[in-house]
C-alpha cells in the first residue's frame, strides 16, 4: 500500500528528495549532496557506456593503497565524483577507495556531511562489458571530534579519519548505482529503499523501484568459490549443504557470481538469496571493505528487511579501526544469512 504514493514514471530523484525535504527526513543541505552523487552517477554511467570507444578501458599504470592495480575508469570515476562532492560546498570530508586518506574538503568550500564512496565498483568487469556500479554512504560529522579543533595539519588528519571511521549504524543515506542493461540508483535516508532508473532521455532518474523489499528467502547463492579450499570448515559446510538436493525438496541453490558487489548484491535485493565474500586463510577478513562495500551495502539490506553479517555479528554494529579495513561480508535475505550464521556463528 505504500507503494502508491508514488506514480510510476512521474517521481524523479530530484522531485523525491524535495518530497524528503520536507518530510524532514533529510535537510536542504543533504538533498544538495545527493543530487551531487547522482550527477557523479550519470557522468560515470556515459563514462562507462563509451570506454570501448574513448580508450577508457585497460590499466591506468598506478596501483592504489590496497595493492590494486587501478583501471583507467578507477581513477576517473574517482575524480568525477569527488569533483562532484566538492563543487556543492556542502561536503566535509570525503574518504574513497582509490584515496589512502580522508580529504577535508578545503573550508572556505565545505559543508558538514561526510562521504565515503567506492567510486567504480567491479572494475575487472569494464573491459569486458559487464556490470558495474558505484557505492557511496553519508555521515554527518562524528560528535566526538570537531575539526575546527584542528591546530595542525596531523591532527586534522587524524580527526578527518575518526569522522570517517564511524559504524554503519550511524550512517544518514546509503546507496549504490548499478550500470548495466540500465543504469539504476539505489538509495536509503533511513526510510525504505527506493530505486531510479536512468532515463537516457532526458537524463532524470525516474523512480522505478518504492519501498524495495528484500525476499524473505531465496534459492540463490553468490559466492567466489575458485576460494573454497582457502575457507574455514564452517563455510565449507555450509555451501555444501546449500548444493544437497535431498535438503531442498529435489533442487539444490543455484549459483550466480558477477564478481561485481553492486550488481550480485542487486539481484539479491530483486530475486533473494545471499551474497558472501568470506574470510580465507590467505585473506582472514576477505576482501570487501567496511567502509565503502560493507557498511552501505548493509544498511540497504537491512532498510529492506534483509540483513548483513560478518558471519558472528551485524556489520553495522562494527566500530571501523582503518579507513581501508575489510571485514567477511554474507548479505541478503533474512533466512538465507540466519542460516548461514547457524554454521559459524559461535563457532
Ligand atoms: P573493486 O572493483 O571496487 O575493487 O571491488 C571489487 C570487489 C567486488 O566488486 C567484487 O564483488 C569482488 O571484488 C570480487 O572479488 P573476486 O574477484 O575475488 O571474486
Ligand atoms: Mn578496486
Ligand atoms: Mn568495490
Ligand atoms: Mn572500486
Amino acid at each position: 500500500p505504500r507503494q502508491d504514493e508514488y506514480d510510476l514514471g512521474a517521481t524523479t530523484l530530484t522531485t523525491w528528495l524535495l518530497k524528503q525535504e520536507l518530510k524532514g527526513t533529510i535537510d536542504s543541505e543533504f538533498a544538495v549532496v545527493l543530487s551531487s552523487i547522482a550527477l557523479a552517477c550519470k557522468q560515470i554511467a556515459s563514462l562507462v557506456g563509451r570506454a570501448g570507444i574513448s580508450n577508457l578501458t585497460g590499466l591506468a599504470g598506478e596501483e592504489n593503497v590496497q595493492g590494486e592495480a587501478q583501471k583507467k575508469l578507477d581513477v576517473v570515476s574517482n575524480t568525477v565524483f569527488s569533483n562532484c562532492l566538492r563543487s556543492t560546498g556542502r561536503t566535509g570530508i570525503i574518504a574513497s577507495e582509490e584515496e589512502e586518506f580522508p580529504v577535508f574538503v578545503e573550508e572556505t568550500f565545505s559543508g558538514n556531511y561526510v562521504v565515503v564512496f567506492d567510486p567504480l565498483d567491479g572494475s575487472s568487469n569494464i573491459d569486458a562489458g559487464i556490470s558495474v556500479g558505484s557505492i557511496f554512504g553519508a555521515y554527518l560529522p562524528s560528535e566526538e571530534c570537531s575539526l575546527e579543533d584542528a591546530e595542525d595539519g596531523e591532527t586534522l588528519m587524524n580527526n578527518c579519519v575518526l569522522n570517517v571511521c564511524q559504524p554503519g549504524k550511524m550512517l544518514k543515506a546509503a546507496g549504490y548505482c548499478l550500470y548495466s542493461t540500465s543504469t539504476v540508483l539505489v538509495l536509503s535516508v533511513g526510510d525504505g529503499v527506493f530505486g531510479f532508473t536512468l532515463d537516457p532521455l532526458i537524463g532524470e532518474f525516474v523512480m522505478s523501484h518504492p519501498y524495495m523489499q528484500v525476499p524473505e528467502s531465496g534459492k540463490i547463492y553468490s559466492f567466489n568459490e575458485g576460494n573454497y579450499d582457502m575457507w574455514d570448515d564452517d563455510v565449507k559446510a555450509y555451501i555444501d549443504s546449500l548444493k544437497k538436493p535431498e535438503k531442498w525438496e529435489g533442487k539444490p541453490y543455484s549459483s550466480r557470481y558477477i564478481g561485481a558487489l553492486v550488481g550480485d548484491f542487486h539481484r539479491t535485493m530483486l530475486y533473494g538469496g545471499i551474497y558472501g565474500y568470506p574470510g580465507a586463510t590467505n585473506a582472514p577478513n576477505g576482501k570487501l571493505r567496511l567502509l565503502y562495500e560493507c557498511a552501505p551495502m548493509s544498511f540497504l539490506a537491512e532498510q529492506a528487511g534483509g540483513m548483513g553479517s560478518t558471519g558472528k555479528e551485524r556489520v553495522l554494529d562494527i566500530d571501523p579501526t582503518a579507513v581501508h579495513q575489510r571485514v567477511p561480508l554474507f548479505i541478503g535475505s533474512k533466512k538465507e544469512v540466519e542460516y548461514l550464521e547457524s554454521f559459524t556463528k559461535g563457532k
